[in-house]
């Protein structure tokens, strides 16, 4: 996470009380998490995927065998007092949008039925322009983008009081916007929030998502992979909140792959010369992700990953020119159940070609869960 910029020390408050977890987008991958997290408490299931839950850290060295589980060691709020609410532009309960995306079987959902179902939406700030492929109707409408942020602040404050939480998190679970580069509106946040009050089209349902967040001391993470919290403004504010932003997609399926991979060719300084890789993939996502303004946004952030790991310009001769390329096709049969294929064109001693064969198939939204706590 960032740390605001600086600060000496951050003073970070216990995890005592109850903690909201605010999720705009009740959707396959928020719901997994509830329901999951729900059977996890129960004893229904085991927390399979969850750092921490189950993660150690190894404190000293290796030969003094103390490795304790990260949930010892850190202070994290227990699953028990997590408090799950949200947003989406359908006004299906949690219960009925995870029956919807049938990524839990019906027999472990129908155990968790009760607080799944005790979970209605709020009202989304959403916008066709940003997501082309949906068409919600439980949508919040107000004057401004700054109306519409504070209709989300009085939603937060709301929740928190009636559910008693002390502290909030917010983790972006919605669906992918689409490509946006930053504009002058995003350079400041007084330029950002001058632009709130005249509805600037620049400014993103996200974004607004994670302005009312920031001004009401909470916390935002974002699942995907829109530009979000990447912007000046929104980092003005998280500083002078004193508060952390994090996140760019979950990176939990096919681009899982390209970060345990691509740091493996660069360990052994094996070079690139192709990177194809293609989906078959048949939820709501793979919708959207039909959709080119959606796609770019998946299609950048994917190649970013790359060029981050393997560092092009101080490589020239192994990563200064590799070819890229990502398709997503939406095919309803496989619903969450996703594949993958990844064929990768590396380069050996003195050039020689070889490839790597990536055959992966996952459930995107089981992978994508539990990396939320
Ligand atoms: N499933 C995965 O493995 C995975 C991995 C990495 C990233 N992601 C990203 O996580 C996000 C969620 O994925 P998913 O599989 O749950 O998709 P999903 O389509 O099942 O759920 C997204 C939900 O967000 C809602 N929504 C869209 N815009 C909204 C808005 N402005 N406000 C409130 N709700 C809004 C939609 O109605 C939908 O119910 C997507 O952006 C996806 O690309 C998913």
């Amino acid at each position: 996470m960032d740390t605001p910029a600086g600060s000496t020390r951050t003073a970070i408050a216990p995890a005592s009380g109850k903690l909201a977890v605010l999720l705009p987008g009740l959707g396959a991958v928020a719901t997994t998490l509830i329901g999951g997290v729900e059977a996890v408490k129960r004893g229904l299931a085991k927390p399979i995927g969850s750092l921490t839950q189950m993660g150690t850290v190894r404190l000293g060295k290796r030969t003094e065998h103390r490795s304790p589980l990260v949930r010892e060691l850190v202070p994290l709020a227990r699953l028990d007092d997590l408090c799950f609410g949200g947003w989406d532009l359908f006004p299906d309960s949690a219960f009925e949008s995870a029956a919807h995306a049938k990524v839990i079987e019906p027999a472990l959902l129908e155990q968790v039925r009760a607080p799944l179902e005790a979970i209605h939406p709020m009202a989304a700030v959403f916008s066709s322009e940003y997501v082309k492929r949906l068409n919600g109707t439980h949508v919040k409408q107000a004057a401004s983008k700054r109306a519409l942020g504070e209709a989300l602040r009085e939603d937060i404050r709301r929740f928190m009081k009636e559910n008693g939480c002390s502290r909030a998190v917010m983790v972006w679970c919605a669906s992918t916007e689409i490509y946006i580069e930053p504009t002058a509106v995003h350079a400041s946040l007084a330029a950002f929030e001058k632009g709130l009050a005249e509805s600037d089209p620049a400014i993103a349902p996200s974004m607004i998502y994670a302005w009312a967040a920031l001004k009401e001391g909470v916390p935002f993470a974002n699942g995907a992979p829109n530009l979000t919290v990447d912007i000046p403004a929104i980092v003005e504010l998280a500083r002078k909140q004193r508060l952390p932003v994090a996140g760019k997609d979950f990176k939990t399926g096919q681009t899982l792959m390209k970060t345990v991979i691509a740091p493996m060719l660069k360990a052994r300084m094996l070079g690139l010369v192709g990177w194809f890789s293609t989906n078959i993939l048949g939820n709501r996502d793979g919708e959207v992700l039909d959709d080119p303004g959606s796609f770019k946004t998946k299609e950048v952030s994917k190649l970013s990953v790359l060029e981050h790991i393997l560092q092009p310009h101080l490589y020239p001769d192994l990563y200064g020119k590799f070819d890229h390329k990502v398709s997503i096709h939406y095919y309803r049969p496989r619903g969450d159940n996703k594949e993958g294929w990844d064929n990768i064109d590396i380069a050996g001693w003195l050039g020689y070609p070889m490839q790597i064969k990536v055959n992966f198939l996952c459930r995107d939204s089981i992978l994508a869960a539990p990396y939320e706590h």
